[in-house]
């Protein structure tokens, strides 16, 4: 594809398979199709790796942070178990959500903790809402430490950030997804490594081993969950796609 932006005539060229469209530059169209080329340009960068959450670095795009925090908001979770830790910046961030509602807890498994971060974790202010798992995501007696987590009547989000194969994520889907309470959702993140395959740092691969694809596969399996984008909370635009490092991410437990 090409995108030629012209900024003195305001007009977005877009030449693909020998179809030429011309956009106004300041449009919803032209909005997401440079977002989406933005998205890959800094995925390539590293953007992701420049943030941090209360000390502690956080490998997410903070427009994806915001939307987590108006679905944790909403649905008043009170426990929250995300598979992939790293430094920790997601769990505290996740945590620092629950403190400021007065409810919620969190778990993180990871398959290494590094003992720097294990302790940068354990020595931070919101680590009472913390419990730390370490091992590998879909090992049984891993699935089973983190159901000891969860009391009867609790409302359950599950984020799923570990190892992002298909095989993987299909695997934590089937595990981790009864635990999700109804109206709440199981969040497959970096479905965006299905549109990577051709960026430099991105794997021809990724076109079909990635989040995104093992997302589709588990709702065609599974008629209680629905990929449905959460309703944002606020809009006084017509904008209404998430710009987002987690396509199809949005699985509602509708049943
Ligand atoms: C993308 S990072 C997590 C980033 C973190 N959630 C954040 O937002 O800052 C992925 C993590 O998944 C962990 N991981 C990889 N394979 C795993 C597995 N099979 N089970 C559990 N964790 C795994 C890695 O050790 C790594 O720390």
């Amino acid at each position: 594809m090409k995108l030629i932006i012209d900024t003195d005539k305001k007009e977005l060229k877009v030449e693909e398979e020998n179809v030429t469209k011309v956009l106004d530059l300041y449009s919803k169209d032209s909005f997401e199709l440079l977002s989406q080329q933005w998205l890959k340009v800094g995925w390539n960068e590293k953007y992701i790796y420049t943030f941090s959450w209360f000390g502690r670095p956080v490998i997410q795009l903070p427009e994806d942070m915001i939307r987590m925090q108006e679905v944790i908001y909403n649905i008043k979770t009170d426990v929250i178990i995300e598979t992939g830790v790293a430094h920790g910046g997601s769990l505290i961030y996740y945590a620092s959500i629950c403190k400021a509602m007065g409810k919620g807890r969190i778990v993180g498994i990871d398959i290494e903790i590094r003992p720097n971060n294990r302790k940068a974790i354990e020595e931070h202010e919101l680590y009472p809402l913390i419990t730390l798992i370490e091992g590998n995501s879909i090992d049984l007696g891993i699935v089973s430490k983190v159901k000891e987590n969860i009391n009867s009547g609790d409302k359950v989000l599950v984020i799923l950030d570990s190892c992002h194969t298909r095989e993987h994520v299909l695997k934590e889907l089937e595990l981790y997804s009864s635990f999700v309470t109804k109206d709440s959702y199981i969040v497959v993140e970096d479905g965006i490594m299905e549109n990577l395959y051709d960026v430099p740092k991105g794997k021809e691969n990724w076109i079909n081993d990635n989040p995104s694809q093992a997302a589709r596969d588990f709702v065609k399996q599974h008629d209680d969950f629905v990929i449905e984008q959460p309703k944002w909370v606020f809009n006084e635009s017509d904008l209404d796609k998430n710009i987002t490092h987690w396509p199809n991410a949005w699985l509602r437990k509708i049943k």
